[in-house]
Formats: C-alpha cells, structure tokens, sequence
C-alpha cells in the first residue's frame, strides 16, 4: 500500500506534495514524509501519524523548493515511527527514495552493504533499496538513472518507487513493479502519484507506467524505458475525473458521503449499457470473449474483502440464471493451492482498486493454467484491468473510504448484467424473467434514494448498540452474503466483534453466544426463505437475544417479532442485496461514528492493499 507523490515544474513543491498526500491517505496513514531540493540542501522530514501532524511539523519552516516528493506510509518492515517513516536517505545522503511496495530480498542485500561498511538509521527494506542503488552508481560509475535501473534488475519483490538526488535538481526518477505508478504531464511541471488523484487538479493528462518500467523526469522531459534497457514511447491517455468526486463535498465523512452517492453510481453503471424499453443490455468490454463466459463449464470468482462478498452474491445470480457452477475463491487461497483450472474454466476477478495484490496473483495464477479471465474493477486504468483479457468497469466513481459501500453495490450491478447477458445468449433464462430483471435494475437507484431516507431511523438504533461488544448478522439465500458484509462493515470500523452467518447455521456454533446482550441483526426480506428465516428469528427470540430486522415494506409478522425494525422497498429476490445491504453500511456507520472512530481510515487498515 502506501501513497506515493512527487512533483518537479514551477510551483511550490511542499504544497503539491502535502496536497495530494492528503488524497492518498487512503493508502497508508501510519506516517508521512517529505523530501525537498532546498537551498542546496537535500532535506527530509518526516513524523509518525498521519499527513496532518507532517504538515504541522514543516509549518513553520521556511521551505521553497519546485522539486520534491512525499509518502504516506502503512509499515510493512519495522513499526511506524519517525525512523521508519519515508523518505530514506542514501549513504552519503545525496539520494533519497519513496517506496510503496516490499523488496523481498532487502535482508541480503543489507548484509552485503553492512559487510562494505554500510550503516542503517530504520529497519525498512526502503533504507537498504536506496543505499544498494548509490552503491551501484559509484561502482559502476554510472547516470543515476542508469543505476536505479541496474538495482531494479536485482531487486526480488514488490515496488512503484521514487528517487532524487542533490547533485540533479530537475530530475526525477520513478518506476514500477506491481505497485502503481502514474505520472501526470502538465505544461512545464510533471506530477507522480500512486493514483491519478493528486494530479487531476493541475492536468488531465496522464501516463500509466506498467510493471518493469522507469520514467525519467529530466530538465522538463519525460522518458520512460523499461529495465531491460529499452526506451518506450510515453502513452499519454486523458483521464475523466473530476475534483469534485474526490472531495467531501459538504458531509463529514467520506464513507456517509459514498453511501449517499449510491443511487447515482447506481446509474452511472447502468447508463449506456442497460435499456430495459429496447431490451438493450451491453456490455462493450465483454464482447471479444463472451463466447468463452456462455460456454462455460465453471465460473470461478476471486477477490477479496467486500469484493469477495459481491462475488458470493453473484455465484446466486449465476447459478440461478446461467445454470453454470460457480465457485468463489479468496485470492489469497486460491494463488497459493496449485487451483485445478480446467480447459473451460472461465475466471471473474472483482476488485474496486485494480490493485489488490493477490487478486494480481491469482489472476497471473490462472493465467499461467490457461484460463481466460474478466475483470470486474472501479480504478479505470488499474493494474486488473490491464492484466485481465476482458471485463466492465463498475463507473462508482472514486471510493475514499476504507470501508467499501458503493463499489460493493456497483460491483453487483455489474456482475447482474454479466450473468443477464449470459443468461440471454445461453438461453437459460426465459424473456419475460429477463426483461423483468431489467426494467427492475432500472428502478434501483430510486429504491436506493428511498432507503437512504431511513439513516435518521438507523442512527437511532445505532445509538442504542453502539457500546455493544459483539453482534451477530444473519441472513439467507442472496442475502447471506449481505450478513458477511454487515459484519465485516461493523467490525472494520468501529472495531465491534461482528460475525456473519447462513441463517440456518446459528444453531450449530453462534447460538451458543445468544444471551439478553446480544444484537442480532436478520436480513429477513420476502423472499424464498422467508418462512425458514421466521423459524430463525423464533430460535434467537426464545433465548432473549435482541432483535434488529430488515424487512419488506408492509411485512407485520417479523415486526412483532423484533425489537428494531427496519423496512426497505421491495425488489425481485436476486437484486435484494443491493437494498438490504443499505441500511447495515448506514448502521456501521454511525455506530462508529457514536464511538469515536476513524470511519474512513480505520485503525491497521489501508484501502488498497498492494502487499499480501
Ligand atoms: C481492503 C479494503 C476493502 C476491500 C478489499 C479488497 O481490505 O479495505 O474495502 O474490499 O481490500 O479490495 P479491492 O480493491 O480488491 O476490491
């Protein structure tokens, strides 16, 4: 993880490096540091905790400079402290480096260094990665370009990395492998960053590096080559953000502000693609390799964290309308289990940055065994995409929040259309079920407004729970995988124990845990399961557990059963958990803000999470 900027060009360098630190800490917010060409000098400054406490520490100094770089760190080697924080000087103090990433092999190539009289201020892999470079380029007698370029070609791991140097002060020099790199050209200024975000403000303009390449910034030109030697053409796209979408915009939090937006991201995905009056469903990415999807034997789905939850969703979806098997994997298992891939196996990997490193793994894993694979990805121009052979882009719109709340349900709405899509060419699907499912998807975001009108009713409930130590989710059918959500929610926001469950399991392990204390909170919506979930409910009321239900406008039966009721529209049972999902992100939400957290940079969490 960790955030990455650098800047070179005319303006006050400080500035833009904080700045876009700023929008970056998402990544990583344990520290932060800057490095500045100052009067001569190579200054560093760096302090443990987040962006702020930085931009207080160099408040006062009287910095000028129109070159500089900056991290915001999430510690991988050695704890977050001053020491450890980047940037990281070179021996002689006239390099430094930024890293966002992990060099697997730093521990000998310390001892290497150590043995030549190195010595080391931190623990990281960082400090190591800058000293082996300068001692590259005093041996080889080398550009330092040239020498960052032959430590990369013996460096083992993990990096998006940028250096500067005292004795070059227009230069600077970055690169990439598996962690993200785009550079911003402007007129007379470059930009770095570890996404398109601290850029955007000043230009439009971007180039995305890709693995194994280095662009050097020198004396305003941009060159990028790759490590074998071979210069590349820059590719320069223009990239359709705006700065609103990656502001606050007016509400506290980034997250309550992302949860509102979903009626609108909802839409976004949905425009161009989905026309129920025509009967139009299309979705450009997927055309080239759609006949592999219809034919095949089994879907495998990987991703992690929530997008893993939206892959659980979709496995219901898919075997529903596709009739094909599904299986849904955790990337992090299936990179590392020699997975049975067959000829025929068709891979899906969801994930809201592109950047989840074992979702890249996976994805590189079934490759290898033959696999054809889509992405389902938020960060357009992310590494998934890129690595993928076809997929759709779920249009959400930058999510800041650590928490996922509307790439979740952007991810759903893609993965409904994929399987529609497939379900129509296969035949599996009959056309008055596929023309309902459409006109439905189009009614969502007006459902989604209405149930986001329920949050000063959930702040009520959540001022009741919010000291509660534990909670328990439960649901059935699609909406099991919202409990799993609704757990994970909680817990990784306001640091609640919250465990999901099939409904149905309860009474073989979690209903030991139901006493007078416990918050039960059952997805209960009409639907196929309804009655079963009613017998559940009963389970958990007889052992005096509190009961907090989500149900369908108009149901009397589970109200008179629960203590807190929440009522939400009613939808088709497969698109449920795009509305049943509402009310437990706007739950977690103000639970944890009743509680003090740090919703949207939770504690030990990053967004991206580029390390394994
Ligand atoms: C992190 C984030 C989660 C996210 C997961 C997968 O843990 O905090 O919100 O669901 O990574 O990320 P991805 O970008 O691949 O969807």
């Amino acid at each position: 993880m960790c955030g990455i900027v650098g800047y070179v060009g005319f303006r006050q360098a400080q500035e833009v490096v904080i700045k876009g630190l700023k929008r970056l800490e998402y990544r990583g917010y344990d520290s932060a540091g800057i490095a500045l060409l100052n009067n001569n000098k190579l200054s560093v400054y760096k302090k443990k905790g987040k962006v702020s406490e930085l931009e207080g520490f160099i408040k006062d100094k009287e910095l000028t400079s129109t070159i500089g770089m900056g991290h915001t760190r999430w510690a991988t080697h050695g704890e977050p402290n001053d020491e450890n924080a980047h940037p990281h000087y070179s021996a002689t103090k006239k390099l430094a480096i930024i890293h966002n990433g992990i060099i697997e092999n730093y521990s000998a190539l310390k001892q290497d260094l150590i043995k030549k009289g190195h010595t080391f201020l931190s623990e990281t892999d960082t400090e190591v990665f800058i000293h082996f470079i300068e001692d590259i380029k005093e041996k080889e007698k080398c550009t330092l370009d040239e020498a960052v370029r032959l430590a990369l070609t013996k460096v083992v791991g993990a990096y998006a990395i940028v250096v500067i140097s005292l004795e070059d002060p227009s230069l600077l020099i970055a690169a990439r492998k598996g962690s993200p790199l785009v550079v911003g050209v402007g007129k007379n200024e470059f930009f770095l960053a570890s996404d398109a975000t601290p850029i955007i403000e000043y230009t439009n303009e971007v180039v995305y590096l890709n693995d194994q390449e280095l662009a050097i910034i020198n004396n305003g030109k941009l060159t990028i080559k790759n490590i074998a030697n071979l210069p590349l053409t820059p590719y320069i796209q223009t990239i359709d953000l705006e700065l609103d979408a990656i502001e606050k915009g007016g509400y506290d939090h980034f997250m309550i502000k992302e949860i509102f937006e979903q009626s609108r991201s909802i839409k976004d995905c949905l425009r161009g693609r989905l026309d129920s009056s025509s009967g139009r469903l299309v979705l450009g990415g997927l055309r080239e390799y759609l006949n592999k999807l219809v034919n095949a034997d089994r879907i495998i789905i990987i991703a992690c964290g929530t997008s893993w939850h939206a892959g659980l969703v979709a496995e219901y979806f898919f075997e529903e309308f596709c009739r094909i098997p599904v299986e849904v994997e955790y990337a992090s298992e299936f990179r590392y289990r020699d997975p049975v891939v067959r000829e025929g196996d068709v891979v899906i990997a969801i994930s809201q940055s592109g950047e989840t490193a074992d979702t890249l793994a996976a994805i590189e894993q079934a490759k290898s065994k033959g696999a054809i694979i889509f992405g389902v990805c938020n960060v357009v121009g992310s590494s998934i995409p890129r690595a993928t052979h076809a997929g759709a882009y779920t249009h959400a719109g930058p999510e800041i929040g650590v928490a996922s709340t509307k790439a979740f349900t952007a991810q759903l709405t893609v993965l409904n259309m994929i399987a529609l899509i497939v379900a129509q060419k296969k035949g599996t699907i009959t056309e008055q079920k596929f023309h309902e499912l459409l006109v439905e998807m189009e009614n969502l975001p007006a459902k989604v407004e209405k149930t986001l009108l329920l949050n000063e009713k959930i702040k009520e409930i959540a001022y009741t729970f919010k000291d509660s130590t534990n909670f328990l989710y439960l649901g059935r059918g699609y909406n099991f995988p919202v409990a799993l959500e609704g757990a994970l929610k909680l817990k990784e926001i306001s640091y609640i124990h919250a465990e999901g469950y099939p409904a149905a399991e309860m009474k073989h392990g979690p209903i030991a845990l139901i006493d007078k204390e416990m918050p039960v909170v059952f997805i209960a919506t009409k639907d196929s399961s309804y009655e079963k979930i009613v017998s559940n409910i009963q389970e958990v009321k007889a052992r005096k557990g509190r009961i907090i239900s989500i149900v369908t406008e108009g149901d009397t039966t589970i109200p008179a059963m629960s203590e807190f009721v929440i009522e939400v529209s009613a939808t088709l049972e497969p698109l449920m958990p795009l509305i049943s999902v509402l009310p437990l992100q706007l739950l977690s939400y103000h639970i944890a803000v009743m509680r003090g957290c740090n919703v949207d940079q939770p504690r030990n969490l990053a967004k991206s999470v580029t390390v394994e």
